[in-house]
C-alpha cells in the first residue's frame, strides 16, 4: 500500500546512501518473513536513529520491550560498548526463537539478554535484580500497556536517560478523542500521564515512510 508513495522512494534514497545494506540485518528481516512474523519491524532509517540515540547517550545498558525477530535489537545491541547489555522482552516464544537465531547470526548473543514472557511479568524481576540503571529504553510492544511500560522505564532509567515509544500516531488516529481502539487509548493514556509528569521532558515527532504515517515519542529522564 505504501509501495508507490513518494515517501517510500525517499526512505529508499536515504537508506541506500546513509544506512547501507548489512548481511545480519537483511537476514533478520528475511528469516522473520520466512517464519511468518508480522512485517512491523522498525524501518532501517529508524533502526539507525535508535542506534545513534544509544551512542549519543553512551548507552551501556538498553532495555527493549517487544523484540519480534530481533531487527531493532540488532541495531541497538551494536551501539553497545564491550561489556554493555541489551535486555529485550518478548511474549511470543516463536518470535523469541527467531530473534535468538538472528541475534546469534549477528554475533550479538553475548550482549543480549532475551527474556520470554509478558513484559509486565518480566519487568519486576529486572527491578529485583537491581542491576545498573538503563541509559535507553525502547518501548515497542502491545500499545494498550504503553503507560505501564513507561512507568517501568522511568523507574529503571538513569537521570539523563532516554525513553523512545514507537507507533504513537497511527495514521493520525491518536488525535481522535472518541477512539475506542485499544492501541490509541494506550497512547493517549501515556500522553495524558506525561502531561503531569515532572520527571521527564517529552516530545512526539510524526513520521511518514515505507511503513506509512506514524510517529514516535522521545522522552528524557530528568535528574
Ligand atoms: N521492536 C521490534 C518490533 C516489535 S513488534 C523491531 O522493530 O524489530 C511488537 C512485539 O511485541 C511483538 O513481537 C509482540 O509479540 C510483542 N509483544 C506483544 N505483547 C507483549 C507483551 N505483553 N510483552 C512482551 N512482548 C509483547
Ligand atoms: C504494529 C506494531 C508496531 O510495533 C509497528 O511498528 C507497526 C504496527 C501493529 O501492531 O499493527
Ligand atoms: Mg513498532
Amino acid at each position: 500500500m505504501n509501495a508507490d508513495m513518494p515517501w517510500t522512494a525517499v526512505d529508499r534514497y536515504f537508506e541506500t546512501r546513509l544506512v547501507r545494506p548489512d548481511a545480519p540485518l537483511d537476514a533478520a528481516l528475511a528469516s522473520s518473513r520466512a517464519e511468518g512474523l508480522p512485517a512491523i519491524s522498525v524501518t532501517p532509517a529508524f533502526g539507525k536513529l535508535l542506534q545513534l540515540l544509544a551512542q549519543t547517550v553512551d548507552a551501556r545498558r538498553i532495555l527493549e520491550v517487544g523484540t519480534l525477530g530481533g531487527y531493532s535489537a540488532i541495531w541497538l545491541a551494536r551501539a553497545l560498548p564491550a561489556g554493555g547489555r541489551l535486555v529485550t522482552l518478548e511474549v511470543d516464544p516463536k518470535h523469541a526463537r527467531v530473534a535468538a537465531a538472528n541475534l546469534a547470526r549477528a554475533g550479538l548473543e553475548d550482549r543480549v539478554d532475551l527474556r520470554i514472557g509478558a513484559a509486565l511479568d518480566t519487568l519486576p524481576r529486572i527491578e529485583r535484580e537491581a542491576g545498573p540503571a538503563f541509559d535507553l529504553v525502547f518501548i515497542d510492544a502491545d500499545k494498550q500497556n504503553n503507560a505501564a511500560y513507561f512507568d517501568w522505564a522511568l523507574r529503571l532509567s538513569r537521570p539523563g536517560g532516554v525513553i523512545v515509544v514507537d507507533n504513537v500516531v497511527r495514521r493520525g488516529a491518536v488525535a481522535d478523542a472518541d477512539s475506542r481502539d485499544g492501541a490509541v487509548l494506550g497512547v493517549r493514556r501515556l500522553v495524558e500521564r506525561l502531561e503531569h509528569e515532572p520527571r521527564v521532558s517529552a516530545t512526539v515527532l510524526q513520521t511518514v515512510g515505507e511503513k506509512g504515517y506514524d510517529g514516535f515519542l522521545l522522552a528524557r529522564v530528568l535528574a
